[in-house]
């Protein structure tokens, strides 16, 4: 791996497995894992402004407003942890969401996790989180050591709202129209590294090292 890389994007659709790879890739390489969709469900757990403003749009798998997440993101950014770089999972999203990045704190490479969405749907459908740590389970592929209970905390676990069935038909019709642009964006400016994201975690953290290489 480039140990000379530091400014990362995940690009991909819902349930690609960006978060399962982000955790570990950004430990290896001491850089924060920022997830867009963490910070803002952690917002809506504790009922901040930002939260109540985010959750309509989040739980019916919308896009939230691109002024709330840019004010959001630009404070995460200047946080002294991110001075050495970011592993971005989750953002940008749009066309002007890129824009802003290229102004504040431009991407170096860009990895495009390209799987079929039938996968996806299969996926988001098993997937079960913990509401106190975020970990990310799924009955099928990672289940808990314990049934319907957190690994970590004992907590018990929970189906995020927007892996009901008509909400991430929403959300893959969201990636299509306003993030998939995005794919071209990168590619034109000569970062874009797509990966094959089917197939087990650690044969997909493989290709993803290999891409990063
Ligand atoms: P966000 O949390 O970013 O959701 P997402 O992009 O839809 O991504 P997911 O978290 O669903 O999937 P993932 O790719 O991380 O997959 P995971 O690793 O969990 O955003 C949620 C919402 O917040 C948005 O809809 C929007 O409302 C809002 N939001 C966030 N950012 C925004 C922004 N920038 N602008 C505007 N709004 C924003 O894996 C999925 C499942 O598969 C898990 O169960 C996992 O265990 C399993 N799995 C993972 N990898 C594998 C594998 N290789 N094999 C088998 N199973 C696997």
């Amino acid at each position: 791996m480039d140990a000379g890389v530091h400014r990362i994007v995940f690009l991909g659709p819902p349930g690609a497995g960006k978060g399962t790879q982000a955790g570990a890739l950004a430990k290896e390489l001491g850089i924060p894992h920022l997830s867009t969709g963490d910070i803002l469900r952690a917002a809506v757990a504790a009922g901040t402004l930002l939260g109540r403003e985010a959750r309509g749009f989040m739980d019916a798998g919308r896009l939230v407003p691109d002024a709330l997440v840019l004010k959001m993101l630009a404070e995460r950014l200047a946080a002294p942890d991110a001075r050495s770089g970011y592993l971005l999972d989750g953002f940008p999203r749009t066309i002007p969401q890129a824009e802003a990045l290229e102004e504040v704190a431009p991407s170096e490479i860009v990895v495009s996790f390209e799987i079929p969405s039938h996968v996806l749907v299969a996926r988001l459908s098993q997937r079960r989180i913990c509401p106190k740590c975020s970990t990310v389970y799924n009955l099928e592929t990672q289940p808990p050591r314990v049934a319907g209970r957190c690994d970590r905390d004992d907590m018990e676990l929970i189906q995020r709202p927007d892996d009901r069935p008509e909400a991430v038909a929403v959300r893959l019709k969201v990636y299509t129209e306003q993030t998939a642009p995005l794919l071209d964006f990168y590619r034109r400016r000569g970062r874009l590294r797509p990966i094959d994201a089917a197939g087990t975690p650690a044969e997909v953290a493989a290709r993803l090292h290999a891409a990063l290489r």
